[in-house]
């Protein structure tokens, strides 16, 4: 990819987003539509990827067919709104290895704090997508972008279901070679560190918490 980010502005996925951001869309069903957006916003982060063929028999004849070599991929779920996009992506690429990572923010420092990571082994070998619905300030898709390439990831892309120009221009300044991929670029924070529009806060709405 080339662009740093990138807008899909397909009208499913424009709809499907209108939808999650109406307050009185249903916990299940903003569950639902979350996982129809991250295949479809999957569908744009993953052009380009590792291929290979295998040699398989048509009713007609032989022939070394497109294959992807999805063992050559991870999707890296920043906890814990990154599980909502993360479920949808795992059907349409089963065989793709998967990580987790947990940050929090210092109440005091308020820079983002590791609790958590669990990460594929030989990450310098495969394409590494790091899934958060919210880029908000950015600090902790930053971090947690720090934390892909200490372990040796060379290969990033941020998928996001929103952006907020001052996260956009955070991870454009930290990691300029991580190409972001979302639904739409919204007009700014609010005083809370909230997406306005927005939707909200992204894992209250897919778990049902407050
Ligand atoms: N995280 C969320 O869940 N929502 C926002 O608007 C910003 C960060």
């Amino acid at each position: 990819m080339t662009e740093h980010l990138t807008v899909v502005r397909h009208p499913l996925v424009q709809h499907k987003l209108t939808l999650m951001r109406d307050r009185e869309t249903s916990t299940a069903g903003f569950r639902q539509l979350l996982r129809e957006i991250s295949q479809l916003l999957a569908y744009e982060i993953t052009r380009n990827m590792a291929m290979t063929t295998r040699r398989i028999q048509t009713p007609l004849c032989e022939m070394d067919a497109p294959v992807l070599d999805g063992r050559k991929l991870a999707l890296v779920s920043i906890l814990r709104a990154g599980n909502g996009l993360l479920d949808g992506i795992l059907e349409l690429v089963p065989s793709a290895r998967v990580g987790f990572v947990g940050l929090y923010r210092d109440e005091k420092t308020l820079q983002p704090v590791q609790y958590y990571c669990k990460l594929p082994a030989e990450l310098g070998e495969r394409l590494v997508i790091a899934v958060d619905p919210m880029l908000a300030t950015g600090n902790s898709s930053a971090a947690a972008v720090d934390l892909l390439k200490k372990a040796g990831a060379t290969d990033i892309r941020f998928l996001c279901l929103l952006a907020a120009p001052e996260g956009v221009k955070r991870m454009a300044e930290a990691h300029p070679d991580v190409p972001i991929v979302t639904a739409a670029l919204d007009e700014r924070l609010n005083e809370q560190g909230y997406i306005v529009p927005g939707l909200g806060d992204a894992g209250d709405r897919m778990f049902g918490t407050k």
